[in-house]
């Protein structure tokens, strides 16, 4: 584990498709974050993504096929739910710090930045050397090179609480005992802060991986439907906190007729609980 604050030169920068593919999972959001803040009206204010993948000539549609309609208004719908949630948090603790977990390739600070906060990436060492190759730091910015299930992470988050954890789209990626000690290694280290993570029904977990994809040498990884919301209501982190789930979607589909009926479905509340990913926040005592 390391944490980084430093700059590399284009001559050094970590070659993506050598990444592994969880890695590169942090591309897949990027390339769709940028399609879906290119669009016209956009669904997503981003330009820093967008300056992003102009600059670096990478092969994303070899990669990853053309840009996936749904996931487009998947991750924007989410990252601006994150964005709210963070702006909001900043307004009331505006030298807070940020606490990215899983961050990748997410360009979340220039979008939300509030020019006082502090920010701290973590992710796995490889994804970190990329990410700092690409997305020159402020000041303001720290990166910690490591697993977000070791629990070294937190020694390089500013003391001072409250901070605002966020993981997005993250948890699917770890299997439930570790979101699960995630949940608990946080709610221990971070009092008065807030938590926010994403997670996927079993179903959508499982099908996400064939129907997002449209071609491109790019495979996912094994999704997880992590951390069920109906659990956390149970209260099955041991700890007692206040939890709010929303609902990230719902999302326009197929042709224009058949997708009235669609959305309409996908606000009945089974549908909902069964199919579309949720965003969590826990508050932290
Ligand atoms: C789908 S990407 C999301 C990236 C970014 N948060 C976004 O929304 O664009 C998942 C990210 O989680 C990271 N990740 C997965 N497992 C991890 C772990 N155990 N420790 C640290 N990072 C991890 C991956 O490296 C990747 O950057």
């Amino acid at each position: 584990m390391w944490s980084h604050d430093g700059e590399r030169g284009p001559s050094q920068r970590p070659a993506p498709h050598a990444l592994a593919p969880v890695a590169q999972t942090s591309l897949w959001t990027l390339y769709h974050r940028a399609a879906a803040a290119r669009r016209d009206p956009p669904l997503l204010t981003d330009p820093a993504a967008v300056e992003l993948t102009d600059r670096c000539d990478w092969p994303f549609q070899a990669w990853f096929g053309r840009p996936h309609h749904v996931a487009e208004q998947y991750l924007a719908r989410r990252a601006r739910m994150y964005d709210a949630a963070t702006t909001r948090f900043l307004r009331r603790h505006p030298g807070a710090t940020v606490i990215a977990l899983g961050e990748g390739l997410e360009t979340q600070f220039w979008r939300a930045d509030n020019g006082t906060a502090h920010w701290l990436s973590v992710d796995r060492p490889e994804v970190i050397e990329l990410r700092r190759a690409v997305l020159p730091h402020g000041p303001r910015q720290h990166a910690v090179a490591c697993s977000v299930t070791d629990p070294r992470w937190t020694d390089h988050a500013v003391a001072r609480p409250p901070s605002l954890i966020a993981a997005q789209g993250l948890f699917m990626y770890l299997r439930p005992p570790q979101a699960a000690a995630l949940i608990r290694l946080c709610v221990r280290r971070f009092p008065r802060s807030v938590l926010l993570f994403d997670t996927l029904p079993h179903v959508t977990a499982h099908l996400a991986p064939y129907a997002l994809t449209r071609g491109g040498t790019f495979r996912f990884p094994t999704l997880r439907g992590a951390i069920r919301p109906s659990a956390l209501r149970l209260g099955d982190t041991g700890q007692r906190h206040a939890v709010t789930v929303r609902s990230i979607g719902p999302y326009a589909i197929g042709p224009r007729a058949t997708a009235r009926l669609i959305l309409a479905a996908q606000r009945s509340w089974p549908v909902r609980e069964a199919l579309l990913p949720a965003l969590v926040r826990l508050d932290i005592p």
